[in-house]
C-alpha cells in the first residue's frame, strides 16, 4: 500500500483516501464487470466502440493502482461468452483493443512486477489475439506480484462444466471413476483461477444490477459493490472508494460477529428473521 501512497501528491483528495484504508484489509482478490462503455459513447453522440477504446484508460488504473495497493488478484470481465452475439464490428474492435493493450501495456506490467493470465475459453480465439496473449502470458510468468486476470471469452456457468469435466477427465485416465467424488474442494481445485484467493469484492460499473456469469462460483461471499459510474469514467477514486466501502462492510461469512460485539440473544428476541445465513 506504500507503494500506492508514495505516488500520490500529498493533499490530493486520492492521497487521503489511500491514507484512510486499512493495510490489513485490503481485498486479496478483486473482481471487476467493467460495464457501461456503450452509454458512455452514447452520452457523447459517439459510436459504441468509442467507449471501448475510452474503457482501455481506466483498466491500466485499476491494475496498477491494485499492483501497489498490494491485492493480489484481480479479474476484469473483458469479453463473455455471450459477447459473440454482439454485431461482428464490434466483437473485432474488441480484440483488437485487446491486442494494442497487451502490445502497449507489457513492459509496464513487468515493471510493475504484474503476471498476466487469461482466463476463459482462449482457445477459439482468433490466432492473432491467442498469439499475442500466450506471449505476454509467458513473458509475465515469473513476475510475482499481482496476478491479473483477463476474463475473455469467459462464462461462469462453462467454467463450472470445465472444472467437473476435468476432474472426470482425470478420474477416467487414473481408472477411478467408479469411486469418484467430486465435493467443493475438488471443483475449486479445477476453476480457472484455482489456486488463487477467494474473490473478496466485486465491483460493477453502470449500476446494473446482475452478475452476468461472472466468476459465479467465487463470488459465494464476495462483497458487492456497484456504482452508477460508466467503466470509462471509473478512475483511481473511484477504485479507492469502492476499497474503502468493502472496508466498512460486516463479513461474517454465515457465523456471528465476534462474542465480545455480541450478548446472548434473550428467548423473546429469538424470533426467525429472514434469511439463514449473512
Ligand atoms: C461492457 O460495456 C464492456 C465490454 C463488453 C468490454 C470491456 C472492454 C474494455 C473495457 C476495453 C478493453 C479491455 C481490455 C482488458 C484491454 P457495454 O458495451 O456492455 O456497455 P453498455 O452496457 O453501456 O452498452
Amino acid at each position: 500500500m506504500q507503494a500506492l501512497i508514495e505516488t500520490l501528491k500529498p493533499g490530493s483528495p486520492d492521497h487521503a483516501l489511500a491514507l484512510s484504508l486499512d493495510p490489513a484489509r485490503i481485498p486479496a482478490h478483486i473482481g471487476i464487470i467493467m460495464d457501461g462503455n456503450g452509454r458512455w459513447a452514447n452520452r457523447r453522440s459517439l459510436p459504441r466502440v468509442a467507449g471501448h477504446k475510452a474503457g482501455v484508460v481506466p483498466v491500466r488504473t485499476a491494475v496498477e493502482t491494485c499492483a501497489r495497493l498490494g491485492v493480489q488478484s484481480l479479474t476484469l470481465y473483458a469479453f463473455s461468452v455471450e459477447n459473440w452475439k454482439r454485431p461482428r464490428t464490434e466483437v473485432e474492435t474488441l480484440w483488437q483493443l485487446l491486442r494494442f493493450y497487451l502490445g502497449r501495456e507489457l513492459a509496464r506490467l513487468c515493471a510493475n512486477n504484474i503476471r498476466l493470465r487469461a482466463i476463459g475459453r482462449i482457445d477459439i480465439l482468433p490466432p492473432s489475439v491467442r498469439r499475442e496473449l500466450d506471449a505476454a502470458i509467458g513473458a509475465t510468468s515469473a513476475n510475482s506480484g499481482l496476478v491479473l486476470n483477463l476474463a475473455i471469452n469467459y462464462g461462469g456457468r462453462s467454467e463450472i462444466v470445465d472444472a467437473v469435466n476435468s476432474i472426470l477427465q482425470r478420474a477416467s485416465e487414473s481408472g477411478s471413476l467408479d469411486s469418484l467424488v467430486i465435493d467443493e474442494d475438488a471443483i475449486s481445485q479445477n476453476l480457472y483461477t484455482s489456486g488463487q484467493p477467494e474473490l473478496d469484492l466485486l465491483i460493477r460499473t453502470s449500476g446494473e444490477l446482475r452478475v452476468s456469469n461472472f466468476l459465479l462460483w467465487q463470488i459465494a461471499y464476495a462483497e458487492l459493490y456497484i456504482t452508477d459510474t460508466l467503466w470509462p469514467d471509473f478512475d483511481r477514486r473511484a477504485l479507492l472508494e469502492a476499497i474503502a466501502a468493502f472496508q466498512k462492510r460486516d463479513r461474517r461469512f454465515g457465523g456471528l460477529r465476534p462474542a465480545s460485539a455480541h450478548s446472548a440473544p434473550s428467548p423473546s428476541s429469538m424470533e426467525p428473521v429472514g434469511s439463514p445465513s449473512s
